[in-house]
C-alpha cells in the first residue's frame, strides 16, 4: 500500500496562481512508490486540470463535494461534477467545514457516499477539539465520527476510501500531535471500521495524519506503524516547500 500525500490548498489559490502552482510542483523531483494528491478550490479545478493536462502526478482532488446528483441546490457541485475534471479524491467533513459551516456527521455521511458511488476516493476528516483532547474524549469523539461518517459506505464497492485523523488543536498551529498519540487515534478509527466492515476492508483504508505536518516531522509520522500518509495544509502552499515534504516522506 503506498503512502498518500495530499496537499490541502484550502481557500488559497484561483485558477490564475493554481495552474503556476501546478507546473512548478511538476518540475519537482518526485518519489516514486508514493501517491500524491492536491486538493483545490472548486473554481481553480480547472486550471489545475489544464495545466496537468495527461500527467497523473498529482492527482486531482476536491475539498467538498454535495450529496445529491443534481438539482436546486444553489452554489453547490456534485460528485459527478468533479469526476468531470478527473478528480480522484475529495476531502469531506474538515474541521473548518464541521465548524464554520455546521457540517454535521450525517451531512459527511451522505457526502462520503456520494463521492464513493460516483467512483471518488472520499477523503473523510475527523478529529476532536482542543477542550476534548483535554478531557481525554478523543478516542470518544473519533468512534462517533467515525461509526457516523461509514454509516452509507458500500464495504463492498471498489472505490475505496481514507480517512484523515486532524485533531483540530493541531491544525495551523505549529503544535503537531504526538506520533504515538496519533498513532493510537489511528488505532481507534480502523477499529471502528474493523468493527462495522470487517478487519479485511479496515487493513486496506489508508488513515493519514493532518496537523501541522511539515518536512521536519513527516518522517515521524510516516514511519509510525498505522499511519499511511498525510493531509497536509500550510506546507503545501509552496511548491517547492511539498516537493521537499514528498521526498523527505519517502527518501528514493
Ligand atoms: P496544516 O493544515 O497542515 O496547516 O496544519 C492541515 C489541514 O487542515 O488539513
Amino acid at each position: 500500500m503506498n503512502a498518500l500525500l495530499i496537499a490541502n490548498w484550502k481557500m488559497h489559490y484561483g485558477p490564475i496562481k493554481a495552474g503556476g502552482w501546478v507546473r512548478a510542483f511538476r518540475r519537482e523531483r518526485l518519489p516514486k512508490d508514493v501517491d500524491i494528491a492536491v486538493a483545490v478550490p472548486h473554481v481553480s479545478l480547472a486550471a489545475a486540470r489544464a495545466s496537468l493536462g495527461r500527467a497523473s502526478i498529482p492527482s486531482l482532488a476536491a475539498q467538498d463535494v454535495f450529496w445529491d446528483k443534481d438539482g436546486s441546490f444553489t452554489g453547490e457541485v456534485s460528485a459527478s461534477m468533479l469526476d468531470e475534471f478527473g478528480v480522484q479524491y475529495c476531502l469531506v467533513g474538515h474541521s473548518e467545514r464541521r465548524t464554520y459551516l455546521n457540517e454535521t456527521s450525517e451531512m459527511v455521511a451522505k457526502k462520503a457516499a456520494a463521492l464513493q458511488e460516483a467512483g471518488i476516493v472520499p477523503v473523510i476528516c475527523v478529529g476532536e477539539t482542543a477542550a476534548e483532547y483535554k478531557k481525554k474524549e478523543t478516542n470518544k469523539i473519533l468512534r462517533q465520527q467515525t461509526t457516523a461518517a461509514i454509516a452509507k459506505l458500500n464495504p463492498d464497492s471498489k472505490t475505496a476510501f481514507v480517512f484523515a485523523y486532524e485533531p483540530i488543536w493541531a491544525i495551523g498551529s505549529g503544535k503537531p500531535c504526538p506520533s504515538q498519540r496519533a498513532r493510537e487515534a489511528h488505532e481507534v478509527i480502523r477499529g471502528v471500521i474493523a468493527k462495522k466492515m470487517g478487519e479485511t476492508v479496515a487493513a486496506k483504508v489508508r488513515i493519514l495524519y493532518g496537523g501541522s505536518v511539515d518536512s521536519n516531522n513527516i518522517t515521524e509520522y510516516i514511519t509510525t506503524t498505522g499511519i499511511d500518509g498525510a493531509l497536509v495544509g500550510g506546507a503545501s502552499l509552496d511548491p517547492r516547500v511539498f516537493g521537499l515534504l514528498c521526498r523527505t516522506a519517502v527518501p528514493s
